[in-house]
């Protein structure tokens, strides 16, 4: 069906957004993938959306039992994990002097803990199957900081030092590490509903890299992509 056939892929924050538009892509190559949300009703509906042999699982990837939880399931139903999406992620702005000590930990639990609590679980899988991918969805907020931005920055800016560390860490056990730094996607991100126009970039063209980066030769490790609209609005 596809060049994904036989393998098995996670995506946290796979129900909607780019999570989703990586799940679909993914589905269609083949995979056979889990997707989270938080709730399990909405990742159990968006698996049925999907189709194929796509399931759905609740995790919240700020809690790390949760995250253990997740991957023995995958493990029990798929034999394990050899490609890996870390997608989930929130963004909340506003200055440093009125960003509430939990909303603080609500960005950096969910855009760097989780990936390390998922990471974690899924290395040891993708050893013992011979390799693996992971791809850390950041964003060009990894490396550009903002005023209102501090929590997302440094969540950003910390796991693309992560995700260098580790694709140097595990290169020699066949595990290739990317992540991918999306400037303006039109989703639901942030608080309230999108604005962004025709000119954002959207969740299949997030997915398109992820396919590339998946069919690239082996012996290529394409470490860092920046993506941006290539039309944003003119300042
Ligand atoms: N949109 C952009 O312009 C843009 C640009 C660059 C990078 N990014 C990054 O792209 C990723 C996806 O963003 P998006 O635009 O698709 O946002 P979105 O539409 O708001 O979707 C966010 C996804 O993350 C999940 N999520 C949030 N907190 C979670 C938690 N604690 N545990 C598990 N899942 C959680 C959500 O699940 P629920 O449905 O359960 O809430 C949802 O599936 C994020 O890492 C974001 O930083 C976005």
């Amino acid at each position: 069906m596809g060049f994904l056939d036989g393998r098995v892929a996670v995506v946290t924050g796979g129900n909607r957004g780019i999570g989703r538009g990586i799940v679909e892509a993914l589905a269609a190559e083949g995979a056979r993938v889990a997707l989270t949300a938080r709730e399990r009703r909405d990742a159990e509906r968006a698996a049925r959306e999907v189709g194929g042999k796509s399931m759905g699982f609740a995790c919240d990837v700020r809690h790390h039992e949760q995250v253990v939880w997740l991957f023995e399931q995958v493990a029990r139903a798929a034999g394990g994990t050899d490609i890996l999406v870390n997608n989930a992620g929130v963004g909340i702005f506003g200055p440093v002097a009125e960003t509430s000590p939990e909303d603080w930990r609500t960005v950096i639990e969910t855009n760097l803990n989780g990936v390390f609590y998922c990471c974690h679980e899924a290395i040891p899988q993708m050893k013992s199957r011979g390799g693996g991918y992971i791809l850390n969805i950041s964003s060009l907020a990894g490396k550009n900081a903002f005023p209102n931005g501090a929590a997302y920055n440094a969540s950003k800016f910390g796991l693309n030092g992560f995700s260098e560390a580790l694709m140097q860490e595990v290169r020699y056990d066949g595990i290739r590490v990317s992540y991918l730094m999306p400037g303006s996607v039109a989703t639901e991100f942030g608080r309230g509903a999108s604005t962004k126009g025709a000119w954002a970039l959207t969740p299949p063209d997030v997915a398109e890299v992820v396919i590339d980066l998946l069919r690239s030769p082996a012996r290529a490790l394409f470490s860092r992509v920046e993506m941006r609209p290539s039309k944003p609005p003119r300042k």
